[in-house]
């Protein structure tokens, strides 16, 4: 299968903290769900931002399609989308609809394509019937699908999501992994980080851990899971009981 994204060695240091990333190296194939796991402040967000060029590398690159992401911005970034840590400030439309449209508006694409990729989208992340609502009154679940939809107007081969799961309830936790299984199933490729692998493991084809800035470990869920307490991750309760890896709800 072809790599869809190289990284080499790549760090970053923030000047200020002298912390940030060192040599992470890894390729992404085609049709991966990855999840990054990491306690708090190991790197994570920082290395999402190297994937679109949000952040440019101190040593290093990434590559995408063989192209590296600093000189190809544009490119990058159609290819991958990105929903941040904090997807409700990703929010800029009055109603629902305007704001899953407003990247294809931004393309410059006719009328009838707009509204053929938003309502897809909308459709896509069971939206459609809030469509004219103000992204404001939805419930952290919803904002967060809203993110989704809006990056998937673009139609990003790759979905990275930083920390989907943090602050939303039972219900909005559910819903959101829902979508994400679906994206995975309908062929994009996943890239998700979190603190708590409880949630996605299940689902996840490999999961790497960044300590420290560095890649720790990178490997099969089963292969990974009795390793991660000393990486400050916390192990699913199904594993420490002997189940295995289990779904987190059915
Ligand atoms: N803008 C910044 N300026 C200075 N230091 C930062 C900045 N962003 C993150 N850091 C530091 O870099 C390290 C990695 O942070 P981050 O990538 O946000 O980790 P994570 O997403 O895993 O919580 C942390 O030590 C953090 O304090
Ligand atoms: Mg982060």
């Amino acid at each position: 299968m072809d790599n869809i994204i190289e990284i080499k060695r790549l760090s970053h240091i923030y000047r200020e903290t002298d912390r940030g990333i060192k040599n992470i190296s890894f390729a992404v194939k085609t049709g991966e769900f990855i999840i990054v796991a990491g306690q708090n402040g190991s790197g994570k967000s920082t290395l999402f931002r190297h994937l679109n060029g949000l952040l440019s590398p101190t040593s290093g690159d990434v590559w995408i399609h063989g192209k590296a992401v600093s000189a190809n911005l544009a490119f990058a970034r159609q290819i991958v989308g990105m929903i941040f840590q904090d997807a409700d400030c990703q929010i800029v439309g009055q109603t629902v609809f305007e704001d899953a449209a407003f990247g294809p508006e931004n393309l410059g694409l006719s009328g009838k394509e707009i509204q053929k990729r938003t309502t897809g989208a909308l459709k896509q992340l069971g939206l459609l019937h809030l469509k004219d609502q103000n992204p404001s009154t939805l419930s952290g679940g919803e904002k967060r699908r809203l993110a989704i939809a809006g990056v998937l107007t673009m139609r990003p081969e790759v979905i990275v999501l930083d920390e989907p799961f943090s602050n939303l309830d039972y219900q909005g936790t559910q819903e959101l992994l829902s979508s994400i299984i679906w994206l995975h199933r309908a062929g994009h490729t996943i890239i998700l980080s979190t603190h708590d692998l409880e949630k996605a493991l299940f689902h996840a084809s490999r999961v790497i851990i960044i300590h420290e800035g560095r890649v720790a470990a990178d490997d099969n869920p089963m292969a990974i899971i009795k390793e991660v307490e000393k990486f400050g991750i916390r192990e699913p309760c199904s594993s420490k009981f002997g189940m295995g890896i289990v779904p987190w709800s059915s």
